[in-house]
């Protein structure tokens, strides 16, 4: 069968990760999509720096038209993160009849409607596994997984880095400054760490979670936010000794046609479940009034198990597109369809 070429924005953490799953998996993959699958090219900012052997496999360029505007190329994979130039591509990729598949939470949880409605009209798919939960299907697990349910709440714990420097300081006693650094250097943190200390990553996945879960459009504004770079050594050690183990907490609950989600720092008592949940390591609650409490649990960020989720939905994708299925995105918020039942 004929190749499958994907076009890939990014090469960090994320995209390296992408590359060596499809080049290491290549077997299984070309035999869930019928057809070989390759990275045709990939959008960096600088030519210069070294990428070691695994850039030998591609073609690397500074310019996204390359890319976007390259007809052989069936898919883009979008991982270079930020905030309006990815929308930018996403949106010119879909509109060129391109299947995209993204990591960026910032995006999704801001602009999501809008690509989402591109897709729909573009005859696209569009997934984002990946944005939330690193490695932990989630957004499969809520949409399609708990299909059959009404969905009242969701809790949990959905960003790494804070996860890493409240464990490590909690733990190991270490400093908020040496454990945030080494989040960075382990690629956990966002390029700007602030969006993660400051609970806005986290706030982000939790309003995706949201818009999933409870078929509604959460506005990010109303979510309320408070992140840990406040928190001192000595808070989590008097926690510690009164019982208690503090994680950044992620909580979106339904009451009726009401919905109230926060991020913040929360006490856990040591005996429960997410106390245990440790460095970049998430958790996710989901409660459904059918199937009642159930819990998600694994890496929530990294170069592998980030990238096990991409290339998971680049498989969907090539697959949709083999059976000629694209545009159906099982990952879009049905709030528009279900608005209009309930008027009915
Ligand atoms: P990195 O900073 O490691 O990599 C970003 C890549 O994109 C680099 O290769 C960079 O080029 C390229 N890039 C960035 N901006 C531009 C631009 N304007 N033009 C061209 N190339 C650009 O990021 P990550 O891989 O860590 O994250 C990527 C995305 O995945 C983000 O949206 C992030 O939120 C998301 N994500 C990350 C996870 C993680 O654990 N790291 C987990 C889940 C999601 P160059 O190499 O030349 O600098
Ligand atoms: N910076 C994010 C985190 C990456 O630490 O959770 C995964 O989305």
């Amino acid at each position: 069968a004929q190749q499958m070429n994907v076009g890939l924005l990014g090469f960090g953490t994320v995209g390296t990760g992408v590359l060596e799953i499809i080049e290491q998996h290549q077997d299984k993959l070309a035999h869930q999509i019928g057809a070989p699958v390759k990275v045709k090219k990939v959008l960096v900012s600088s030519l210069d720096k070294d990428r070691g052997p695994a850039a030998a496999h591609t073609e690397l360029t500074t310019n996204a038209d390359d890319i976007l505007l390259d007809d052989d190329i069936d898919v883009v994979v979008e991982v270079m993160g930020g905030m309006e130039q990815a929308r930018d591509y996403m949106k010119k990729a879909l509109e060129q009849g391109k299947h995209v598949v993204t990591a960026n939470k910032d995006v999704m949880a801001v602009y999501g409607s809008e690509l989402l409605k591109t897709a729909n009209e573009q005859k696209c798919d569009l997934f984002y596994e990946a944005s939330v939960a690193g490695g932990i299907p989630i957004l499969r697990t809520i949409v399609e997984g708990l299909a059959s349910d009404r969905i009242t709440k969701m809790m949990g714990i959905v960003n790494g880095t804070t996860n890493y420097i409240l464990t490590q300081m909690t733990k190991e006693g270490r400093l908020y400054e040496d454990v945030l650094k080494e989040a960075q250097a382990l690629g956990y943190a966002e390029a700007d760490p602030t969006a993660d200390v400051e609970g806005l990553d986290a706030a982000r996945k939790i309003s995706i979670l949201g818009t999933l879960g409870f078929s509604m459009n959460l506005d990010l504004d109303d979510v309320s936010v408070s992140g840990i770079s406040s928190v001192t050594s000595q808070d989590l050690q008097y926690s510690k000794q009164l019982g208690y183990t503090m994680k950044l907490i992620g909580i979106a609950v339904r009451d009726g046609d009401k919905v109230e989600v926060s991020v913040q720092p929360t006490l856990v008592p040591h005996e429960h479940p997410l106390a245990s949940v440790d460095d970049e390591f998430n958790a996710v609650y989901v409660y459904g009034e059918a199937v009642g409490e159930t819990m998600f649990y694994g890496p929530g960020a990294g170069k592998l198990p980030t990238a096990t989720a991409v290339v998971s939905d680049l498989v969907e994708v090539l697959k949709n597109k083999r059976l000629g299925v694209t545009g159906n995105s099982a990952i879009i918020p049905q709030f528009e369809k279900q608005l209009k039942t309930d008027e009915e």
